[in-house]
């Protein structure tokens, strides 16, 4: 695997225990399990995006997408989703079919052996046994770690790729907007420099925690998060852009950062982990955009979104040109079939066959 740090040198305690960064020292490149944010390096996003890029524009062709489907002929992967998701599971599902990967899938616990009393590392080791590779999204915050921890520590380890966890990862998300970011602005310079505003349910939306940590890996980034008090993104995200020297403001003042911002970033209220419909009370209605207000923002803005939406973006803003989260969904397919590409290691068959047909 060539990583510096292995899973099975560490217990799992004293793992489950380090700081993020320090972490991420465990699934540095070549890319093997997925699990953070705090994972990669900008040279690895760079990596990534332009490999989907390339897997893109072969697709497009008849041969290119029979030649891309040879690519992981020979694997299968899991998809285990114990909780709901369209996008993220489809989109797996699609880029394992780009790549000629079969896949199987598990998405509701209520029909595997845990309603038997199997343990959930059970169910997961038993899935492990029939693929060469997990994508799994899971309500328990730090499980897609525990598995990969359990996985390394037997003798059939095979990668994992946390498709979300809990409310405070969703690092291929996060890849994908990374992606999205770079296309967007490649004509304006890419990433370094632009104004990036996180808006809506920034304490519990996991896709912010990742996207924001990404955003440290360029220059001059400036973020603000902009959210109702109750909602406002965690100290603990905080701290770590502090220590990564990034700029950001929170404020709950969207109207004085609309013109601003060169990316809008909105996300709906995650109303899901109340414990007693708690945020449901609280007035959002401020943290949202509708056609009216797209006269205060840049021409070159553009309006990003994880989806699924609610009421935080109007339907009127969908054929405005900066409206960009239908593009994201499909970029979220190439971006995880280059990473699952990477993650077997055979990226370079891709950069061999688009040389050849794009010789410039
Ligand atoms: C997000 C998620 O599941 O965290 N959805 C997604 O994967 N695109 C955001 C959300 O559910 O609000």
């Amino acid at each position: 695997m060539g990583n510096a740090k292995q899973l099975n040198e560490i217990s799992w305690q004293e793992f489950k225990d380090l700081p993020l960064a320090e972490k991420g020292e465990y699934f540095q490149a070549p890319t093997y399990h997925t699990l953070i944010a705090q994972q990669f390096s900008r040279i690895q996003l760079e990596e990534i995006c332009a490999l989907a890029t390339k897997i893109r524009r072969i697709s497009k062709q008849r041969d290119g997408a029979n030649f891309l489907r040879t690519l992981l002929s020979d694997k299968r992967a899991m998809l285990y989703f114990a909780q709901p998701s369209s996008r993220t599971y489809l989109s797996h599902n699609a880029a394992c079919q780009i790549l000629g990967l079969d896949t199987m899938d598990v998405r509701d616990s209520k029909t595997s052996s845990e309603v038997k009393g199997e343990s959930p590392e059970d169910t997961v080791r038993t899935f492990s046994s029939y693929v060469d590779m997990i994508i799994m999204r899971h309500p328990v915050g730090g499980f897609a770690e525990r598995v990969a921890w359990m996985l390394s520590n037997t003798n059939r380890p095979i990668p994992v790729l946390n498709a979300g966890s809990g409310a405070d990862q969703h690092p291929t998300q996060a890849l994908l907007d990374i992606y999205t970011l770079e296309r967007s602005f490649e004509d304006i310079g890419g990433i370094d420099g632009k104004s990036i505003a996180f808006v809506g349910d920034l304490l519990r939306g996991r896709t912010v925690r990742s996207l924001a940590w990404l955003l440290t890996l360029y220059k001059k980034v400036k973020v603000y998060f902009v959210a109702p008090e109750q909602l406002q993104i965690g100290e603990d995200v905080l701290e770590l852009l502090d220590a990564a020297g990034m700029e950001y403001e929170t404020t709950q003042d969207f109207a004085s950062v609309m013109p601003k911002a060169d990316a809008l970033y909105m996300t709906r209220i995650q109303d899901e982990w109340d414990a007693d419909g708690e945020s449901t009370t609280i007035d959002t209605s401020a943290f949202s955009i509708d056609a009216e207000h797209l006269d205060r923002l840049k021409k070159t803005a553009i309006i990003m979104h994880p989806l699924p939406r609610r009421k935080e973006i109007s339907i009127s803003v969908d054929s405005d040109p900066r409206a960009i989260f239908w593009r994201q969904v499909r970029n979220g397919m190439w971006v995880r079939a280059a990473l699952i590409l990477m993650t077997f290691g055979r990226q370079d068959e891709v950069n061999t066959y688009d040389a050849e047909s794009n010789p410039n």
